[in-house]
């Protein structure tokens, strides 16, 4: 158990020791740092139950503590609200021991199974700003809850299974209609035919006959058909499919590897497509599958509804499988080959009444145990310095790769030329970029929308990535130099802010739970932020280096080591990576 709960279990003893009960005691950090660094609020409520004065009550508990030599300073304040001091000896013994053990510092759960499914690129498409949230956040969710113990397995969801792709392959068959793949007469083996198509090409032909569709209704009828091929596996046409599905994974590979983000399953929506059989099987014999205008649907509307609630469309009139059903395929198939206790999506909030949709359906056959949680977890949009949704110069969708070098422009010019040698400038600033980028989109709390300005963002001072990169870099810096002197105990502090900078660190294990609680990473991102912001004052305060007090230098280089270690834990985390220098 963490060092915070475990003082705030012996506080709940030291009270039920003054003859209260209390169920849920929270030792919170006190308002008032004048008057203490912790504060007991529960007077008030126990007043209620046990019908005395919570002063009376305050009195009462303050006596109890004050047997207690770890406290210092114990005072009253208001109605009955118990303000308690940690004695300096005490608190720097608890710090000692987070630097002798940093699971101390850690509240791990009862582990389960997590399928948590984000990414969600889209095979020949390029990926966009928007698939740059769920790549973010769902990665940091991951490792958090990994650390906090649970076994979490991220699957990148590609989308190979709709429209888009009879679209495309429409497209190459307008452009190169003599290809073995159109043959029917071919009989060879189609593995061996080359496509001249490139990644690039499929970024350009996919918004081409996205285009045309729109405008020419045969071309979408067209288009339709060979989806219905592609669905079917007919030969030729799937075939031609899988290479593209290959030359475009290899390409989204490479925009997740930019962004340090790796997934243990590259599945996509057409891995599900085997379980379409199945799936249709449960749903008619659960009886819940409606004919409607030669569709398939499912009725998933309740009576609280207050909201339109349209029914699931499982399948169209035409054959062909919805975003829908393949997404209830998927959680079939997740069932049958990983039975996890909850799947997670990370997912654009726009998305959130199909989840609905899909998750009620799910509930309607049965798809899953009543006990496994289903959940959606939304994210807003991340806008440009005009208040819309981030654009090229000239109104375009920008691609991440457009915008990761749009943020390199800027990181560039924050590198420090004389520490950073020439030949590794150009992958500091991608590094730098990365973690722009990164750490500007988990700041808000993932479901609200936020403006991305690079250059703000790219400070060095500030709240921004840049800003804890240096700052982190600058304490290993400080360690290193410090390599030859004494560390390792905590057992003196000179001003106010080493106190306040133990006790945010003694505070990380509850941050960490409230993030995995909210699935967001914005108390992470401000906390880390305000331990940095701390040491660095504490920093500028004084001269570690030569200081002549060794129990003070001592306390202090030990101090650094647990800051910088905890930087480094949470910055990787969030997947941000952190230069040798900058
Ligand atoms: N490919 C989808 C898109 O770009 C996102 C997939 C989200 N995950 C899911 N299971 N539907 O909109």
């Amino acid at each position: 158990m963490s060092i915070i709960r475990e003082l705030n279990n012996d506080i709940k003893k030291i009270v039920e020791n003054a003859g209260y009960k209390v169920e849920n005691l929270i030792l919170q950090p006190s308002g008032r740092r004048d008057l203490g660094q912790f504060q007991l609020n529960d007077a008030m409520n126990l007043a209620k139950i046990y019908k005395k004065s919570p002063r009376v009550i305050a009195e009462d508990i303050v006596k109890e503590l004050e047997k207690d030599t770890r406290f210092t300073n114990l005072n009253i304040a208001g109605p009955g609200f118990i303000n308690i001091k940690l004695t300096d000896e005490y608190l720097g013994s608890l710090l000692t021991k987070i630097y002798e053990d940093k699971s101390l510092n850690i509240d791990k759960r009862e582990k389960k199974t997590v399928v948590l499914d984000y990414g969600g690129a889209n095979v020949a498409k390029a990926l966009h700003v928007g698939h740059l949230r769920s790549a973010n956040i769902g990665e940091a969710l991951k490792r958090l809850a990994r650390t906090l113990g649970y076994e979490v397995i991220g699957d990148a969801h590609l989308g190979d299974y709709g429209r888009p792709l009879g679209l495309v392959i429409l497209e190459i068959k307008k452009r190169y209609p003599n290809l073995a793949y159109f043959d029917e007469n071919y009989t060879g083996d189609y593995s061996e035919v080359e496509l001249p198509v490139t990644n690039k090409d499929l970024e350009e032909i996919y918004p081409y006959a996205s285009t045309k569709s729109k405008e020419d209704e045969e071309y979408l009828e067209e288009a339709r058909e060979i989806t219905f091929k592609v669905q079917n596996h007919d030969r030729g046409y799937y075939d031609l499919w899988k290479k593209v599905v290959e030359i475009s994974k290899a390409d989204i590979k490479q925009v997740y590897d930019m962004l340090n983000v790796d997934f243990d399953l590259w599945l996509g929506e057409s891995d599900a497509a085997e379980y379409i059989a199945d799936l249709t099987k449960i749903y008619e014999e659960k009886n819940v599958l409606k004919e409607s205008e030669g569709a398939l649907i499912v009725e998933v509307k309740e009576d609280e509804d207050t909201s339109p609630m349209p029914p699931l469309l499982f399948k169209r009139s035409n054959g062909t499988i919805s975003y829908e059903t393949t997404d209830l395929a998927t959680i079939l198939q997740r069932k049958e080959e990983i039975n996890p206790d909850e799947i997670w999506y990370c997912v654009d909030a726009r998305q959130e009444l199909h989840f609905d949709q899909v998750f009620r359906a799910a509930r309607k056959a049965k798809l899953v145990d009543d006990k496994v949680n289903l959940e959606f977890i939304g994210f807003g949009t991340m806008n440009g310095t005009d208040g819309k949704p981030f654009k090229t110069r000239d109104g375009g969708v920008m691609s991440l790769k457009d915008l990761i070098s749009l943020v390199e422009e800027e990181t560039r010019k924050r590198i420090n030329p004389d520490t950073v040698e020439e030949a590794k400038r150009e992958s500091v600033a991608k590094t730098i970029a990365i973690a722009t980028l990164k750490y500007a989109d988990l700041l808000p709390f993932r479901g609200t929308d936020y403006i991305f300005d690079p250059e703000k963002f790219s400070d060095l001072d500030g709240k921004t990535g840049p800003y804890l990169l240096y700052s982190t870099i600058r304490m290993k810096s400080l360690l290193e130099k410090g390599a030859h002197l004494k560390i390792g105990e905590i057992t003196k502090f000179k001003t106010e802010t080493e106190k306040e900078l133990s006790l945010t660190i003694l505070r990380l294990p509850i941050i960490l739970d409230k993030a995995l609680d909210s699935k967001s990473l914005n108390d992470i991102t401000e906390y880390i932020y305000k331990l940095t912001s701390l040491y660095n004052k504490f920093y500028s305060e004084n001269k570690i280096l030569t200081e002549e007090d060794e129990e003070l230098q001592k306390s202090w280089l030990t101090l650094t080591k647990i800051v910088y270690d905890i930087n480094i834990m949470l910055l990787d985390m969030l997947a941000i990576k952190v230069p040798e220098k900058m």
